[in-house]
């Protein structure tokens, strides 16, 4: 009998479900790609909801975290049931510690301890009109981006510029981050690498719409496919190199230029999109990584 895959999605990203979100397109392109380099291999891709009943995942011999959109709201009930289907001799990829260190952007602290190339950030418990006064002068810099520690899709981000600083008694109202802006985000763009199986499988160079910051296509970012140079690779491999966890499944790796070489913007471990438009061997790839995870059972106990 064929090995069955969970593809871990939510109610906003299920089809038929009626709470599917406009971008829901991405689980879609996502299993289109997977579901047939699977089946070749004798693997059936299942989409489930990460939250249904624990027994429908009975048969399962391996849960990828897909698009389960919505855990980020809910992270002490996603992780238990990471661990229950671990408990149960499902294999979890990428399993419940990275996600719970991966949850949390102050990953990026240890990233650096670990000699990655990180972007020089400020962490603060909240931040405040004179944490962002303070940060113009820290960084050398007349613009800054302040974003939460945990959060997705630049929501309820910030830029602010010397000319234009938060008003008094303005406060980000969570755990926070400032960081000097790069103005390579508009002129060169963020950089995503795609690595299956702890291997390179493409990249891609995301734009903001003109007048933008965001890359996020929910904002205009426009994304191409790219060969990178030499160089920038060796910078996102570095940072792989760089994770303390070996053996994933799937990462990707965000960078962004600052000063010349590439820093990491963000280490998506968990749920990211993985780009099977601008990476056709995407699936194949997918498909061998799987096979090998599913022999050695290598995770994270
Ligand atoms: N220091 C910076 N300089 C310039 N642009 C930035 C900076 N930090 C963030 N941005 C812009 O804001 C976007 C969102 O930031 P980031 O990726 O760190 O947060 P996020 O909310 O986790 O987003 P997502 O999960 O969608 O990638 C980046 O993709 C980039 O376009
Ligand atoms: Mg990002």
């Amino acid at each position: 009998m064929a090995a069955r895959i969970g593809f871990l999605a939510c109610p906003g990203t299920l089809p038929a479900s009626p709470e599917r979100r406009s971008d829901a397109y991405e689980h879609d392109r996502q299993v289109d790609a997977l579901r047939p380099a699977l089946a070749d291999r004798g693997f059936e891709l299942v989409e489930i909801d990460w939250a249904a009943p624990l027994d429908q995942f009975e048969g399962l011999a391996l849960v990828m975290l897909g698009t389960a959109w919505d855990y980020q709201d809910r992270l002490k009930e996603f992780l238990t049931r990471l661990e229950a289907l671990e408990a149960r001799g499902i294999a979890v990829c990428n399993p419940p510690q990275v996600v719970r260190w991966n949850a949390r952007k102050t990953y990026l602290q240890d990233l650096a301890e670990r000699g990655a190339a990180t972007v020089p950030t400020l962490w603060l418990d909240d931040a405040s009109r004179g944490d962002v006064l303070s940060a113009f002068d820290r960084f050398g810099t007349d613009r800054v981006v302040v974003k939460r520690q945990v959060g997705a899709g630049a929501l309820g981000q910030h830029s602010f510029t010397r000319d234009d600083p938060p008003a008094a008694g303005w406060t980000l109202g969570h755990p926070a981050m400032i960081q000097p802006f790069l103005p390579a985000i508009a002129e060169e763009g963020e950089y995503s690498f795609v690595f299956v199986g702890g291997a390179f499988s493409h990249a891609i160079l995301k734009l903001p719409a003109a007048g933008d910051y965001r890359i996020q296509s929910m904002f205009g970012g426009i994304d191409t496919a790219i060969e990178p140079a030499p160089a920038d690779l060796a910078a996102a491999e570095a940072v792989l190199a760089s994770l303390p966890f070996d053996d994933l499944l799937y990462a990707r790796i965000d960078m962004i230029r600052a000063g010349g070489t590439l820093a990491v913007m963000e280490a998506e471990l968990i749920e990211p999109f993985l780009y099977p438009l601008e990476g056709p061997g995407l699936g194949t790839r997918f498909a061998e990584a799987l096979e090998k995870t599913l022999e050695t059972k290598v995770y994270y106990q």
